[in-house]
């Protein structure tokens, strides 16, 4: 070979090695490190996330199939329950694999559904508390290529197509496993909470370990959203252990705090004296009335009563609800994640499509009074709807106020606020509004005889300096 082409072939030699190992740490991290991480390299890390505020969570299985009835009957559980709730033996439950058959899965479809809603990511189920698995796994059968007529993996297509159609891409996974053989049934009339086989809990966390590898690596998921914490043999030192060993392999890897047992009590985490594992807390179909000050935190909620698609599941949240849910979420400064599930053919049910357009469209006009804003700075509800916040420069503020009750008599009224107002306008429409400093706060006078959007219309509103409510 000659000296030239050696050398290039050393150098695509050395790319093509440091390319591997950047993508995803080669070795095996052993030692419970959690990376130390300055305040501005957290910010970095937490960035996205942050300014998405907007996310799909989808919830699919072969639950799906039973879709919340067994045996003739409805299961009065969450359709993802159904395992659990109709108290299924684990060789009859794994008999549903033979009819998981998704012929309508059209992850571009999915994609481009959450994309016009105005989602930013996608967090889906890996593998539910039912332990069976929608991506290739090596260390079980038990997975949608291995067990299924489909057969092939469904997260890396939606992976890829997130990150085509420029959403993030995020997965689920559950600690608690109904199937896995290192655990048993709480009790013999339900499965949760699982304990442990004397003996087998390390057998299981390397399971763990094994399954987060190979999804990190095939998926490449931007959060670890994990669930299924609380049976009693899983500790807070195992989630460290767990949180330790994903920042390991991929440094700016998001993790939510039901790695550990930072729910407990309270949805959100202990961050001052760090005594929960995680980065973000998850309220759960709740939206905490003065938000989590001081964490990060993201509500995810339902449309309707269940994660999992169920048959008989008719109660939608209208789309005024989920769009003023997610207001009220960016107002106190947390994300709003918004569950579809999906049947067993591969279809986002159609009153869920029907919704998540309505929201898109509102999105559309009025998207950036929601990302990447902070929260109200009034301490309290306001009478009359909700408020965002950004910084323009370094000099001005904009006060985004999602209006819910239009005012009678066509003032707004913005007590306690002593800036000085620079200028107020219409979102939707760039119209001007007359706005005036009084001895109380801030008034505009001028708002149009109607709203401009009957759920909310939003009305920016200019400030010199940082905002401040007394
Ligand atoms: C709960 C449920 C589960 C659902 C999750 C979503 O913990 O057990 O079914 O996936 O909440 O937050």
């Amino acid at each position: 070979m000659t000296r030239p082409i050696f050398g290039v072939m050393l150098c695509l030699c050395l790319i093509a090695t440091l390319s591997v190992s950047r993508e995803i740490n080669a070795s095996e991290p052993s030692a419970v490190v959690i990376p130390k991480e300055l305040p501005q390299e957290r910010d970095g890390r937490m960035k996205w996330w942050r300014e998405a505020r907007f996310g799909m969570f989808i919830h699919w299985g072969i639950y799906a199939i039973p879709g919340g009835r067994w045996n003739g009957k409805p299961v009065n559980t969450a359709g993802e329950w159904i395992m659990n709730g109709a108290n299924i033996p684990v060789e009859e439950y794994e008999k549903l694999t033979k009819q998981f058959n998704p012929v309508k899965y059209d992850p571009a479809e999915w994609v481009r559904i959450a994309k016009d809603a105005g989602m930013k990511y996608i967090v889906i189920t890996s593998k539910h508390h039912d332990g069976f698995c929608l991506f290739d796994s090596k260390v079980t059968d038990y997975d949608v290529v291995d067990a299924t007529p489909w057969g092939k993996d469904l997260l890396k297509p939606l992976a890829d197509e997130c990150r085509k159609q420029g959403l993030h891409f995020c997965t689920y996974y559950s600690i608690m496993d109904w199937h896995h053989p290192a655990q048993m049934r709480g009790s013999d009339r339900a499965y949760n909470p699982t304990k442990i086989r004397d003996g087998r809990k390390r057998e299981y966390l390397d399971y763990m370990k094994a399954q987060l590898r190979e999804l990190l690596e095939s998926c490449r998921p931007e959060v670890l959203w994990f669930d299924g914490e609380w049976p009693d043999w899983y500790t807070e030192e195992d989630g460290r252990e767990i949180y330790a060993y994903l920042r390991q392999l991929e440094p700016t890897l998001i993790i939510n705090n039901r790695v550990g047992k930072g729910r407990k009590g309270m949805e959100g985490l202990n961050r001052d004296d760090q005594e929960y594992v995680g980065d973000f807390g998850t309220p759960e179909q709740q939206i905490p009335p003065g938000g989590l000050p001081g964490i990060d935190w993201e509500s995810c909620m339902t449309m309707n009563h269940t994660w999992g698609f169920k048959f008989d599941d008719h109660d939608w949240k209208s789309t005024e609800t989920l769009i003023r849910n997610l207001i009220d979420c960016a107002s106190k400064g947390g994300n709003y994640l918004l569950n579809v599930g999906p049947t067993a053919e591969g279809e986002i049910p159609a009153a869920s499509v029907e919704r998540l357009q309505g929201v898109g469209r509102w999105m559309k006009v009025n998207g950036e009074s929601i990302y990447a804003t902070q929260a109200s700075p009034w301490p309290n509800q306001l009478p009359w709807g909700r408020c965002t916040q950004k910084a323009i420069d370094g000099k001005t503020t904009r006060l985004y106020l999602h209006v819910f009750q239009w005012p009678e008599d066509h003032r707004l009224e913005l007590s306690g606020l002593t800036n000085t107002p620079v200028k107020a306008y219409l979102l939707a429409t760039g119209a001007p509004l007359k706005v005036e400093k009084t001895s109380s706060g801030v008034v505009i006078t001028d708002l149009p005889q109607q709203p401009v959007d009957a759920v909310a219309t939003v009305i920016c509103l200019d400030i010199e300096g940082q905002p401040k409510v007394e």
